[in-house]
């Protein structure tokens, strides 16, 4: 794993953005797995900036999700359809044809990850997955204990997950139950990984990774074997590593 350490959370941004960009713009066809949560916000804007200014072609890139809530609507401001529409995609010369995100409102959700495996495949593999980190390590809703070789599958999540996600929604009762989530072995068949971790929320989670042997209580360390991960994060998350 490569680190790459930033001074803030504007400087990872702009990193994270140039690394996702370069890809963009050198690649034919790019299949990019993209990330909800706080952390990538700053870096879809940059994204969005690049547009604006050069407009970037994005009609040879595909897009997967890692996740979304079930029991959700699309419409609804707290579902990662929302998230992606309002924070990169409508921004974006993008067509839905190019957008894949789960269905958490499938009625047969077995089958709903069963066809997410197969549409990654139908696009020969993801190329880049960017990815955030929970505090509690977990990567796309992947929880400690998640199997190693986990496909897209349907989770529980776990009470601190729900309380750190509940700051976007009206209480934690309205916190959904359950997600769908790209498996770890989905995310490790990625062919190229890059993580962001910012503040000091996540600082403990960052400094077993880097500082601890892989372990299933904390996912993310299965990044560990990954031929090719690039970390960025900044200075508040690294304030354990030395
Ligand atoms: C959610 C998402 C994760 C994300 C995590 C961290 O749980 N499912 O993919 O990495 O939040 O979010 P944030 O960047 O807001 O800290």
């Amino acid at each position: 794993m490569r680190l790459v350490s930033a001074n803030d959370y504007q400087q990872l941004s702009q990193l994270a953005a140039d690394f996702i960009l370069e890809k963009v713009k050198q690649a034919e066809k790019l299949t990019l797995g993209l990330a909800t949560g706080s952390t990538p916000i700053g870096t879809y804007q940059l994204i969005i900036e690049d547009y604006q200014h050069n407009k970037t072609s994005y009609s040879h890139v595909t897009t997967f999700n890692l996740d979304e809530y079930v029991g959700i609507k699309p419409t609804d401001p707290n579902s990662y359809h929302y998230f992606m529409e309002q924070k990169l995609f409508k921004h974006l010369p993008i067509t839905s044809e190019q957008i894949h995100i789960p269905n958490g409102l499938a009625v047969d959700l077995e089958e709903e990850c069963r066809l997410y495996e197969s549409r990654i495949k139908a696009h020969e593999g993801i190329d880049l997955q960017l990815l955030g980190i929970g505090s509690n390590g977990h990567i796309g809703f992947n929880e400690p204990g998640t199997t190693v070789n986990s496909r897209t599958h349907i989770v529980n999540l776990t009470e601190e997950t729900r309380r750190s996600n509940a700051r976007f929604f009206e209480a934690l009762s309205e916190v959904p139950t359950q997600a769908i989530t790209m498996g770890l072995g989905t995310i490790m068949d990625s062919k190229e990984i890059l993580l962001l971790v910012s503040g000091k929320s996540k600082s403990k989670a960052l400094f077993d990774l880097l500082e601890k042997k892989p372990d299933p209580s904390l996912p993310a360390s299965i990044l560990d074997s990954h031929p090719n991960v690039t970390i960025i994060a900044d200075q508040d998350a690294l304030q354990y590593v030395k």
